[in-house]
């Protein structure tokens, strides 16, 4: 097989955001490992603050981690001076964001332009691909508007055609169809799957969308700063139970998803009556069995703590509404 190059890599990546309230420190990412090859599409998918957005500035230089060090193409960030990061970062990467970022004193054209602009493109070259952008996302018509009269989903594809017009090696995005509606969910996934497919572009994107995941050949799924499984193209975002990889990282850390916790009846002591290379048998220590079980029939909840979602009869891990995760009671 043809050795691929890496594209993104990171290894024992923590962040910790300081407080000084005294709820303390929250540790948003917790020793994560990520390699994302060139031209390879992958998903993170997670409940709302498990931390993707952080992970997400982390690997685009655009927040230093607390620990751990990120290499784009190559070369790792942290040893480059700010011109370097600048240069590296403008020919191999743009990002798209959860909110459009636009600069709200330019149109949506020349915000597009404006990468490119930054490169030395004379203006009248780097407005026409801009506009050629903007028509592919049907955005031809509103290319003379102010970030301030586009629509929420019509800001977020001019962001998406700015990301676009330098030709990055890989895109970051952050729920990049968050906006959108449906149909025009499906035109920017349909654009990203040209780029991915023909131009060999490599993804690494945050989403709740299950069309968006099924368009990476893996998802991983992030919970409380730790990736907890991997997933492939067959991944149901509203049943992640189908489809789940374990990661047993370089440590040996292993973390369980919740419903694979509560499955097993919840934490607890276990032997391994016998080890043999490439599968791991746990079993219950039996006293605390007796234990738990006297203490905690945990159901999943039948509504959704933040936004009230009635899940019904439905097995969901996800509030189909809000993207909260559903807890145990
Ligand atoms: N600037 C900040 N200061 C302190 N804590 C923060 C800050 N930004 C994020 N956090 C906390 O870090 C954790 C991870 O947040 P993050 O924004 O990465 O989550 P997320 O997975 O992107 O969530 P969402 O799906 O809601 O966008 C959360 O507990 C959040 O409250
Ligand atoms: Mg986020």
């Amino acid at each position: 097989m043809e050795e691929r190059s890496e594209i993104l890599k990171s290894d024992g990546l923590y962040h910790v955001y300081e407080s000084g309230a005294e709820d303390g420190n929250v540790v948003a990412l917790r020793g994560l490992h990520v390699t994302v090859y060139e031209g390879e599409a992958v998903a993170v998918i997670g409940p709302s603050g498990s931390g993707k957005s952080t992970l997400l500035k982390c690997l685009g230089g655009l927040m230093k981690p607390s620990a751990g060090g990120v290499e784009l193409a190559g070369s790792r960030m942290t040893r480059l001076t700010g011109k370097e990061l600048v240069d590296l970062r403008q020919k191999t990467v743009s990002f798209i964001f959860q909110d459009s970022n636009l600069l709200p004193h330019l149109n949506a054209l020349d915000n597009v332009a404006q990468p490119l602009r930054h490169q030395g493109v004379l203006p009248r070259e780097a407005r026409a691909k801009a506009q050629e952008l903007l028509d592919r996302l049907g955005m031809g018509e509103r290319s003379r508007g102010m970030p301030e009269e586009l629509s929420g989903g019509e800001q977020q594809r001019v962001a998406i055609a700015r990301a676009l017009i330098t030709e990055p090696k890989l895109i970051l995005a952050d729920e990049p169809t968050g906006a959108l509606d449906p149909i025009t969910s499906r035109e920017v996934l349909e654009l990203f799957d040209t780029l991915h497919k023909e131009e060999d572009v490599a993804f690494f994107l945050v989403t709740h969308n299950r069309d968006v995941a099924a368009f990476c050949e893996r998802s991983l799924e992030l919970r409380d700063g730790r990736f907890v499984a991997q997933h492939g193209t067959d991944v149901d975002i509203s049943d992640l139970s189908g489809s789940r990889e374990l990661i047993i990282d370089d440590t040996g850390t292993v973390t369980l998803p919740p419903d694979i916790l509560t499955q097993i009846g919840g934490p607890g002591r276990f032997e391994i009556p016998d080890i043999v290379r490439d599968s791991l048998n746990l079993e219950r220590v039996s006293e605390e069995r007796i234990d738990i079980d006297g203490k905690t029939e945990l159901t999943l909840a039948a509504t959704c703590p933040a936004c009230f979602h009635d899940y019904g009869d439905s097995e969901e891990q996800l509030c189909p509404e809000c993207g909260s995760s559903r807890p145990m009671v």
